[in-house]
């Protein structure tokens, strides 16, 4: 999407007022155990850069799907807690996140204190971006800053609505996802990459095509590539495919060529005829897959091409593994690929900027989350922007909505 002008909390004088900080606190959650508490430390530094400032902070967020009821299990109670537990300082917790609950939590507050609001989720006003319950939210604070890029492709009331009735800031998570992904895509460094896999390119069409304008190589991996491999007469046996898909996939690469965008696929691959960690495995050229095995991950050749195509490269965009990488020894090709992307990263020689939530899995599996120059908290938001579309939450932070309405 293109650039929008909004403000940071470098505009923002918040002492002493009442801020609603819009988080996403929609962390994978299993057995009651936080799996993945990135998006919660990413939020500390605007939590912590309001308090500091005298800011009195209502944070609120939506967790999980409930959708529009109490859901118990969704509850954003603990979630809370661990919140505090990473602030090293107390949270309190107010049980609804709109009326008398919500506002006695707001006038309890001193300055510098943080406030955590029950799951948006839990009013059906919420996905509906129903302007009362906007207008309720927005009645809460003087002022509405939006930390939650990963919910930004949600034009929901706590989201978007709020924006309309508060003056509106982008907190320094949000600030860092955009400016990030504008390096990207937006003003970045040529040329520039695109690794994307995953396994249906029918989910990722629109994404497919908007690269096509912006990248000069798309390296395509995963089971889609198989996709593109079937389509041109490659022999994929029992590999996984989108047989339906094979004139799209033709037709996108008659696009890139038209573009000069240079598309690649495998030239071998991984193969096994059961996707079972440890099966035996054969490697093989792409264009003698046996009749019986499936492609699980691309081959060393690839791997050779792939990481030398990349060291051509000044901008890498990265989003889906490579291969099956969730089963050894499937991963090994992501995982050479991601440390090659990692060196060069450190080397100084690759801006390389990665998002979706499988990425950022394969990426901490092959241990290179620190390496890379930025990894985006958002799985779908991260998508959304790559397909090019505008971002409800973060059109709502453009400062023509300034404006604001009446409570
Ligand atoms: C996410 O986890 O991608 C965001 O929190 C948005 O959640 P949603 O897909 O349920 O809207
Ligand atoms: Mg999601």
């Amino acid at each position: 999407m293109a650039t929008v002008a909004f403000k940071t909390l470098d505009q923002l004088q918040p002492a002493g007022k009442k801020v609603l900080l819009r988080a996403d606190l929609n962390v994978p959650v299993n057995g009651g155990q936080i799996t993945d508490a990135t998006r919660l430390l990413r939020l500390l530094p605007t939590i912590q850069e309001l308090a500091q400032k005298g800011a009195r902070v209502i944070v609120v967020s939506h967790f999980d799907r409930p959708k529009g009821k109490r859901v118990p299990e969704m509850s954003l109670a603990p979630i809370a807690d661990a919140l505090g537990d990473a602030l090293g300082r107390p949270v309190t917790f107010a049980d609804d996140c709109i009326g008398p609950v919500a506002q006695a939590a707001v006038d309890a507050m001193q300055d510098g204190d943080v406030v955590v609001l029950e799951n948006t989720r839990f009013h059906a006003g919420e996905e509906a971006n129903d302007p009362d319950l906007a207008k309720s939210l927005a009645s809460l604070a003087d002022f509405y800053v939006n930390d939650a890029f990963s919910a930004a492709h949600r034009a929901h009331a706590s989201t978007e609505g709020v924006a309309r009735h508060l003056p509106s800031f982008a907190g320094r998570l949000m600030e860092t996802e955009l400016n990030a992904l504008n390096i990207a895509l937006e003003n970045p460094e040529r040329p520039v990459g695109a690794i994307i896999g995953g396994a249906k390119i029918s989910t990722k069409l629109d994404l497919i095509g908007n690269l096509l304008e912006k990248v000069q190589v798309l390296i395509i991996g995963g089971a889609m590539a198989n996709t593109f491999l079937a389509a041109q007469g490659v022999k994929v046996g029992r590999s996984l495919q989108e047989g339906e898909m094979h004139d799209t996939a033709r037709a996108i690469l008659a696009k890139a060529k038209e573009k000069g965008c240079e598309v690649i696929l495998p030239v071998d691959a991984v193969t096994a005829t059961e996707f079972k960690a440890n099966v035996p495995t054969r490697v093989v050229g792409i264009d003698a897959i046996p009749d019986d095995a499936m492609i699980l991950d691309v081959g060393p050749q690839t791997v050779r091409d792939l990481c030398a195509k990349i060291a051509m490269l000044k901008t890498l965009v990265w989003n889906g593994p490579l291969g099956a990488f969730e089963i050894a020894p499937f991963d090994a090709g992501t995982n050479a690929v991601a440390q090659e992307v990692g060196r060069l990263t450190q080397e100084g020689r690759l801006k390389s900027i990665a998002g979706g939530g499988d990425t950022v899995s394969a990426l901490r599996h092959a241990g290179v989350t620190k390496d890379i120059s930025y990894i985006s908290t958002a799985g779908g938001a991260f998508l959304e922007w790559l397909e090019g579309k505008t971002l409800p939450g973060i059109m709502a932070l453009e400062s023509v909505f300034e404006r604001a309405l009446p409570i």
